[in-house]
């Protein structure tokens, strides 16, 4: 019999730096969804992967020295990369796609073509405010004192060939969609797509660049490359072999259920959609979408600085730890606060006592009573009833909570049972029965609920906590067959002479002060990380370029401008050199007058604000506290202007 099958995915995320909690918790949470079907039965497709086009790697690359392929095959491929933090984190995805796969480019190309043959996508103009030496479109917004924000000068108005697509014609069925119950999750986000997005009127969208070139080339108007969005968008279909021959599941999985953070729902829950339909392709059958992860209430980012590691986090608790408490603190389809202290009291509270303790505690008894295996006889009483009733009614509330993306919820449930099993203990007593030989049969039946009670919970723990169900799975003498989700309805599977085993502590109980203190440490701000050394030159490259000394004969700033000093260089030659250097927000001008200087003189000579620079001052860029600081590099006074640098 063919099985039902499920498709679910993550984003692709951006491998511009490495992940941090926020993208570790989406794809642990996908995990867990994609677990618990693959533990129901359904055939399961999970797919995750990284979207390595566009400007931003161009420019990360570029200032790295390497190329954007260099640069992103060590983000995704490379040690201590993406690809490592999901083996870290036992992310059982069955595919990973990089949208700079050979596949992936190809289907691309055919997509885009597609779209523009039957006529979605047409050749307009891009119009806006153009500065020229940028090659950058700005809006009247962007503008600081109506020039350029990256170098200041004036923009003029522009327009510049693009190809669109037509998203407006889409917008009656997107709509629709949009108000059709259950695709767009949780239901508060289909108003704001409305208000937001639908009501104003959706406008075509600009879905080429000719700005940069780190993208998919449109195949048949080379310098144009495919916008990043409809390339990563499309990413969920092409991973399945759609348009390209290196897969072949497209029919059997597609379509599928895409989990993407709340900022980016409005590309997968309305472009997305728009140019499935653009493709005559089936429409997703779920966008959920999930909430932030904040930190002391504010966005992680990592220009602020402030993101959470989650390397060092499960490296110091345990993958299955990290894995709870992002699953169990925060509402998936909400925002919550991070915290360190939130983390270790919930594996104290949570995995350590409440289930690391059940968990010893009868499996010491059985060992201490019982030699390690339980004997056949039962003795029951009403006590054990509503134990046994909550351990058996579990699956069916769970289901139900998974069902709809609840995680928090569902590890409430199984938690209630493994509570109510501990309180069970205190009420029976079974060492006060362990003293009484008569009492024989009834201490072996308190024992078998007790690991009935544990195999049913961890059974059901196992999308969220592999590794330690598995070892706790061994310790209460559990195995395969009555560890599967139908076992997990039915009370009982455990043998009655079931035999235990000792085993390690799941879960160690931290001290938290002592560990919040450490933490602190190790999280204390990085010293800044050296840049890599650029590719190796060869000598007669080094030797082109001209270094002399100089003495600083006057400086002065230049008018309008925040960045530039004007200086006048005795350059040795008897003729002064005129010379403009970006430093003017880290130097007051007659500071610098008399220094010696380094500048390279041999750089064709190039107008700033309407004066010429002939050359270069030579300075030092570090990073300070986050923030980059310029230092122009000066020599002893007792060397001579017009000294060559060899
Ligand atoms: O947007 N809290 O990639 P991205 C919770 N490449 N989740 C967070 C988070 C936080 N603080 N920060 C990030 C992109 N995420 C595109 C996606 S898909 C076709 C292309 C998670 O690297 C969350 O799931 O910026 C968010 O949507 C995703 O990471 C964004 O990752
Ligand atoms: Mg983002």
């Amino acid at each position: 019999m063919n099985k039902e099958t499920f498709y679910i995915t993550t984003p692709i995320y951006y491998p511009s730096d490495k992940l941090h909690i926020g993208h570790t918790y989406c794809t642990v949470a996908t995990d867990a969804i994609a677990r618990y079907k693959r533990m129901c039965g359904y055939d399961v497709m999970f797919l995750t992967g990284t979207d390595e086009h566009g400007q931003k790697i161009e420019e990360k690359a570029r200032a790295a020295g390497i190329t954007p392929k260099q640069f992103v095959d060590n983000i995704v491929a490379g040690p201590g990369g993406i690809q490592d933090l999901w083996k870290l984190m036992n992310i059982s995805n069955d595919r990973f796609i990089r949208t700079t796969d050979e596949y992936h480019v190809q289907s691309i190309q055919r997509i885009f073509r597609r779209m523009y043959e039957n006529g979605d996508i047409y050749k307009g103009a891009y119009k806006g405010l153009y500065c020229t030496p940028c090659e950058s479109f700005w809006t009247e917004s962007q503008l600081v004192d109506g020039k350029c924000p990256d170098c200041g000068r004036e923009v003029k108005y522009a327009e510049e060939e693009a190809y669109f697509f037509r998203l407006s014609k889409y917008a009656d069925r997107v709509r629709a969609l949009l108000e059709t119950p259950g695709f767009l999750e949780p239901a508060s986000r289909v108003n704001e797509m409305i208000k937001n997005f639908l009501d104003p009127g959706l406008e075509d969208l600009c879905v080429s660049r000719t700005s940069f070139s780190w993208g998919v080339p449109v195949d048949f108007d080379p310098g144009h490359v495919v916008y990043v969005w409809i390339d990563a968008l499309s990413n969920y279909i092409t991973a399945l072999g759609y348009e390209n021959d290196r897969y072949h599941d497209y029919q059997k999985y597609w379509p599928g259920v895409n989990i993407v953070g709340k900022e980016i729902v409005r590309f997968h829950s309305i472009i997305w959609p728009a140019m499935l339909m653009s493709l005559g392709e089936p429409l997703p059958k779920k966008v959920f979408g999930h909430g932030w992860l904040l930190l002391g209430g504010g966005k992680m980012s990592k220009s602020k600085g402030n993101v959470v590691d989650p390397y060092l986090l499960a490296n110091r608790y345990g993958a299955d730890a990290l894995r709870y408490f992002l699953l169990r603190e925060f509402p998936f389809g909400s925002d919550g606060n991070f915290s360190n202290e939130a983390l270790i009291a919930r594996i104290n509270a949570d995995l350590a006592n409440d289930l690391g303790n059940l968990l010893s505690r009868t499996v010491a008894m059985v060992l201490k009573y019982f030699d390690g295996q339980l004997p056949a006889e039962r003795e029951a009483q009403p006590l054990d009833d509503e134990l046994t009733g909550m351990a058996s009614a579990l699956r069916g509330a769970y289901e139900k909570e998974m069902e709809s993306f609840a995680l928090q919820s569902a590890l409430v449930e199984v938690f209630q049972v493994v509570s109510r099993a501990n309180k069970y203990i205190d009420e029976t007593m079974p060492w006060a029965l362990a003293k009484d030989p008569a009492q024989r049969a009834r201490l072996a039946t308190v024992l078998y609920n007790l690991l009935e009670t544990l195999r049913i919970t961890v059974t059901l723990l196992q999308p969220f906590i592999p590794v330690s169900c598995e070892k706790a799975f061994a310790q209460i003498g559990a195995d395969e067959e009555n560890t599967t989700w139908e076992k997990a309805g039915v009370w009982g599977c455990l043998p009655a002479d079931v035999r235990v085993q000792k085993g390690e502590t799941l879960f160690p109980r931290i001290d938290l002060a002592k560990e919040l203190e450490e933490l602190e440490k190790l999280t204390a701000p990085a010293a800044p990380k050296a840049k890599p050394v650029l590719p190796e030159i060869v000598f007669d490259d080094f030797a082109k370029c001209d270094f002399r000394v100089c003495k600083v004969l006057s400086c002065e700033p230049v008018k309008k401008s925040e960045k530039l000093l004007k200086f006048q260089l005795d350059d040795g030659s008897g003729t002064p050199r005129q010379i403009l250097s970006g430093i003017a927000k880290f130097y007051k001008p007659e500071e610098l007058v008399g220094k010696t200087v380094v500048a390279i003189v041999n750089l064709p000579p190039r107008k700033m604000m309407g004066q010429e620079s002939c050359g270069m001052l030579i300075s030092a860029a570090s990073e300070v506290d986050g923030k980059e600081k310029i230092t122009l590099l000066t020599l002893d006074d007792a060397i001579p202007a017009g000294a060559q640098l060899c």
